[in-house]
């Protein structure tokens, strides 16, 4: 825990970039790291920008996956994820795009689309490091509550509590928002090696409380994580109080 989401980002930037390098990742044995969106970890990244200004980390053998896209938006579209990722990190960096991995929301077959995303994940040996954020209904990507914990890549119907959380970047508008999307399964992100979830804000100390402190719940997806050797929680004051 720590005392503000300013840390939380700063700490959370530092442990990718000494787990990338600790790594020591060249061209035949990449690393491979699982990326979120939303608001939460954006000064995560602009850390991550910071540290490779520097020359402290280089993205050039690192493979990434994200976590989840909208169905329906371009990647021009301004709330599109991958819109998102290249304006928030990928065109900062020394990423080769080949190894930017994002799930296409405008396939013509979506469901070929989520089995290519798993090859392409099992390609790669599986992901090392995946970072997460955490709906305030308990959401993990697009996994809604009761979705199957051993859930692979696969479409979503998104819950009008989403739709209403994430209007906010659709001119407060709900019905902007995709009713559906591509996303990794609970399933996918249990098989990664490490999992590190940002958790910041007052808005976010009944999830926080849910996640680590109440039984493994399907009404709460984050929660499924309790079942990972190797989960990291990083959190701030606010997001604790109600533990
Ligand atoms: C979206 C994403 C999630 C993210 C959540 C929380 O729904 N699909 O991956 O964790 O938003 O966003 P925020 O960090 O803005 O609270």
């Amino acid at each position: 825990p720590f005392a503000s989401a300013g840390q939380v980002s700063h700490w959370a930037a530092h442990y990718i970039a000494d787990s990338i390098n600790a790594f020591a990742p060249t061209a035949d044995r990449p690393f491979v790291l699982g990326l979120p969106t939303g608001s939460t970890p954006l000064a995560t990244y602009r850390e991550l920008v910071a540290l490779h200004r520097v020359g402290k980390l280089s993205f050039r053998h690192v493979v990434t996956f994200n976590m989840d896209e909208y169905v329906g938006l371009s990647p021009e579209h301004p709330q599109s994820y991958h819109y998102f990722m290249y304006e928030n990190l990928f065109k900062h960096v020394d990423i080769n795009p080949a190894h930017i991995h994002i799930p296409d929301g405008q396939a013509d077959d979506l469901e070929a689309e989520c089995h290519r995303y798993e090859a392409a994940i099992r390609h790669y040996g599986g992901i090392h490091l995946f970072m997460g954020g955490v709906g305030s209904n308990g959401h993990i990507a697009f996994n809604e509550p009761m979705s199957p914990f051993d859930s692979r890549t696969h479409i979503s119907t998104l819950t009008e509590a989403t739709r209403q959380d994430n209007a906010r970047f659709f001119d407060h508008d709900p019905g902007l928002v995709p009713t559906t999307a591509v996303t990794i399964g609970l399933g996918t992100l249990l098989e990664a090696e490490e999992v590190m979830i940002l958790v910041t804000g007052q808005h976010k100390a009944q999830v926080l409380r849910a996640a680590v402190e109440e039984s493994v719940n399907p009404d709460w997806p984050i929660s499924c994580l309790q079942l990972h050797a190797r989960c990291l929680v990083v959190c701030d004051a606010d997001a604790r109080m109600a533990l």
